[in-house]
């Protein structure tokens, strides 16, 4: 089993539509603030969810899970993302929308195994031999390359300095490419782990700390001790991407395993076996101490689009002794539960797992949140609005939705600048309102001519 190099496969979060929230915007007390990082008013839910970030924090809440309930646009995937800000980079988040499961190559089951398995971090604490310090030198030496007819590096020769002396050291190629990914400059702090020859750069020497302010670079001290030393590396991993890591076939240095890594990989199932036998392995790494489990969080959106065979699978996953905490979300209210014929039920969850859930309300917004919210969204997407504008923007949200509201700030933008203004004027929002529907405007429009349209 491998362990060393794993990369990780945290998915990146794009969602530009929740860019402006950066947090829960709680005070120290846990008391919400009516408008802060991002968010705005919906107290009562933020101050819920502060609680459960102590818990998951405290990992008082492994194997629970917890339901965002309220109308569509409410704020729950942006409180389900301020979350994961508050968790910080330590703590997993995996994200996931509930028809993310319908795959056409890969079983529903298995979508949620792999993503419950993102959800569960492994913190490992090794021991290792390493050669650290300040790069002081770091020259490539070429010679003929005996395949080809350019040149290649034959060898490195980089010097390594800590607080006890200076060590020169002859190094591989390969390590020399790693240098390079890792984009190491001199003066810069790194380590080489002397049995696999895996490079890391830790940050810039502090002595250059005054050398720029313009670029957020992590200062670290100068190491003390020997160069060539024990080391304490601390890794976080999930449980996914140790599965990965030893479910491919691992490639080396010659063409055909770059050309393998060039061609996307298609999606393969990893098998139970393989896993079983990566959660002995990691059983005995916790007994033996090297390894921490760092239960994480998995987010469920739009949770009425599973059925009812991942449902069951999602109530036994959390009944097993691994779990991370597990955050739902649903617009709906009574309704059916898919894949069953016609069983009615609250938020479209089955009774039995709805049982065990604690639920967070999300309330629908009032006309003043809704223009605060509206006024970040015009900040965050770079737009002036004229306070006319902004009121007119108020008035959709409320007779129409929050959401609709938010997707009409940018093209009014567009109309305003064909009309020659920065500022966006209500006339552009009237305009955008008359071109673009919203979902209440439209299904008005089909029930009145419903006999223009097929059946
Ligand atoms: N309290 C808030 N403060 C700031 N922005 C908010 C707040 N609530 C919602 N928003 C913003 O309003 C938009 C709609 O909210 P969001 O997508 O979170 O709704 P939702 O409850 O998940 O709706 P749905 O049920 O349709 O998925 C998003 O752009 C979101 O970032
Ligand atoms: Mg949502």
């Amino acid at each position: 089993m491998r362990i060393e190099e794993i990369v990780s496969t945290t998915k990146a979060q794009r969602v530009a539509a929740h860019s402006h929230v950066k947090g829960l915007g709680l005070d120290d007390d846990g008391s919400a603030k009516p408008s802060a990082s991002g968010l705005v008013g919906q107290i009562n839910a933020r101050e819920a969810a502060g609680v459960v970030v102590d818990l998951i924090r405290a990992k008082k809440l492994a194997g629970r899970a917890v339901l965002l309930a309220g109308p569509p646009g409410s704020g729950k995937t942006a409180i389900a993302l301020a979350v994961s800000h508050e968790l910080g980079s330590k703590i997993p988040f995996c994200p996931m929308v509930g028809s993310e499961v319908f795959s056409s190559e890969v079983k529903k089951t298995e979508v949620l195994m792999e993503n419950f398995r993102r959800a569960i971090g492994l913190r490992i604490k090794e021991v290792k031999e390493v050669y650290e310090g300040e790069v002081l030198e770091l020259t490539p030496y070429e010679g003929d390359n005996p395949v080809g007819y350019a040149k290649a590096i034959q060898h490195v020769e980089v010097s390594l300095k800590t607080a006890k002396g200076v060590r020169k050291l002859k190094l591989d190629p390969t390590i020399y490419e790693s240098m390079q990914k890792e984009h190491v400059n001199i003066g810069d702090v790194i380590y080489i782990e002397s049995n696999t020859g895996a490079v890391r750069r830790m940050g810039r020497c502090d002595v250059y700390a005054t050398e720029f302010d313009l670029e957020a670079e992590e200062y670290v001290p100068l190491p003390k001790g020997d160069v060539h030393k024990k080391k304490e590396i601390v890794q976080d991993v999930s449980l996914h991407d140790l599965d990965i890591a030893n479910a491919r076939p691992q490639g080396g240095n010659d063409i055909v395993a770059m050309l393998g890594a060039m061609t996307r990989p298609k999606k393969t199932e990893i098998t139970e076996k393989l896993r079983k036998e990566i959660d002995k392995m990691v059983d005995r790494y916790i007994d033996q101490g090297i390894a921490e489990l760092v239960p994480g969080v998995l987010f469920i959106d739009e949770i009425q689009m599973l059925d009812l065979e991942c449902f069951t699978y999602l109530h036994r996953a959390l009944e097993s002794q691994i779990s991370p905490i597990v955050i739902l979300a649903s617009n709906r209210g009574t309704c059916e539960v898919r894949g069953t014929d016609g069983i009615q039920s609250p938020h479209g969850l089955p009774m039995d797992l709805l049982n065990r859930i604690l639920i967070i309300r999300t309330e629908p917004y009032t006309a003043e949140d809704m223009a605060q919210i509206l006024k970040i969204r015009a900040d965050v997407e770079n737009v002036q609005l004229d306070p006319a504008a902004l009121q007119s923007l108020v008035e959709t949200g409320v007779s129409a939705s929050l959401r609709y509201a938010v997707q009409l700030i940018t093209p009014a933008k567009f109309h305003a600048e064909v009309q020659g203004t920065d500022t966006v004027q209500s006339d552009s929002i009237d305009m955008m309102r008359g071109l673009f529907l919203d979902a209440k405007q439209s299904s008005r429009i089909l029930a009145e001519k419903s006999d223009v349209y097929m059946k």
